[in-house]
Order: structure tokens, then C-alpha cells, then sequence
């Protein structure tokens, strides 16, 4: 739970310090990111033991390993379970598309967000994501948002002195 709400305020801390106006929905794209993990664990047990394993033997993130058993990843599925329930894109697209962006997407800001807040938060150990690896952070997604690296380390100082309550793996 606490990587969950680590990623959701780190959300909210990119936001704010981009001058977004989409705090409170990015927030909520960060709550919900990795969603589809619950869905594809519920639905396809046996099938989600085979990804962890994949994970263990192949040294694979833990979304390149549900490609490969899947054909898809927990972003989709996750979307995808969103678009059911009718939510806004702007919630649907940065959690569809958290592991593969593409800047030419519709809400490809917000999806920016959620994907650097997800990279920062396994860099800074706020959970695992199911493998020992970083997911690489995408050059274009830190263009779009036009980041420098002052910027970037000021988040990774907020990460350190606000959420300090959520333990590190
Ligand atoms: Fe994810």
C-alpha cells in the first residue's frame, strides 16, 4: 500500500512543481497505475505465478514479462478496466500507457507524469513493482514535460523529505 500512495503524491509533487492544473487527477492516475495487476492476478492466477517466474529467471521488468505471457501488459489491462467503468481519459490514458509512452497520444502530459513518477519512485526503493529492475526513463517523456535535471533532482529532494512515513524495500 505504501508504494501505492508513494507513487500518488509523487504524482501530485510533479504536478505542482510543473504548475499543473491536474493535481487532484494525476493523483488519482497515480493511485490507480498498476491497477491492472490486481485484474490479470484475479482473472489469471496460474498464468500471473509463470510472469513472476519469467521475472526471477530471465531478469525481465515485470511488464516485459506479462508481454510475453500475455501479449500485453498491466497498463492495458488496467485501462482497459477503466474505460469499462467510463472514467475520464485523462485517467485512463496515463495508466494504459504508463510503461510505453508515446508524446503523439491523447493525454500525453498527464501520461508523462505518471511514468516519471513511477520511474522516481523504484529509484527512491518506494516499492518493487514485482522485479528488481528501473524501468528506463523515457527521453521523450522528459521533453514533453520539459524537465532539466534541477527540476528533477528538487523532486527526488521533496520524495526524500515528504515521504519519509513510507518505508523503503
Ligand atoms: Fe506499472
Amino acid at each position: 500500500m505504501g508504494a501505492l500512495a508513494g507513487l500518488c503524491r509523487t504524482c501530485g509533487f510533479i504536478a505542482e512543481q510543473l504548475g499543473l492544473d491536474e493535481v487532484e487527477e494525476l493523483s488519482v492516475s497515480g493511485l490507480l497505475h498498476d491497477l491492472g495487476k490486481v485484474v490479470l492476478f484475479q482473472g489469471f492466477a496460474e498464468e500471473f505465478h509463470y510472469v513472476r517466474a519469467l521475472v526471477e529467471t530471465r531478469d525481465l521488468l515485470f511488464y516485459q514479462a506479462e508481454e510475453q505471457v500475455f501479449g500485453a501488459h498491466h497498463g492495458l489491462a488496467g485501462g482497459w478496466l477503466l474505460e469499462k467503468w467510463t472514467l475520464p481519459g485523462k485517467l485512463v490514458a496515463p495508466v494504459s500507457d504508463h510503461h510505453d509512452f508515446r508524446p503523439h497520444r491523447s493525454h500525453a502530459e498527464c501520461t508523462a507524469v505518471v511514468h516519471l513518477a513511477d520511474v522516481l519512485c523504484r529509484a527512491e526503493a518506494l516499492g518493487r513493482g514485482g522485479d528488481r529492475k528501473i524501468p528506463q526513463l523515457q527521453p521523450a517523456a522528459v521533453k514533453l514535460l520539459d524537465l532539466g535535471m534541477e527540476e528533477i533532482r528538487k523532486i527526488m529532494e521533496r520524495l526524500d523529505a515528504e515521504l519519509d512515513d513510507i518505508p523503503r524495500m
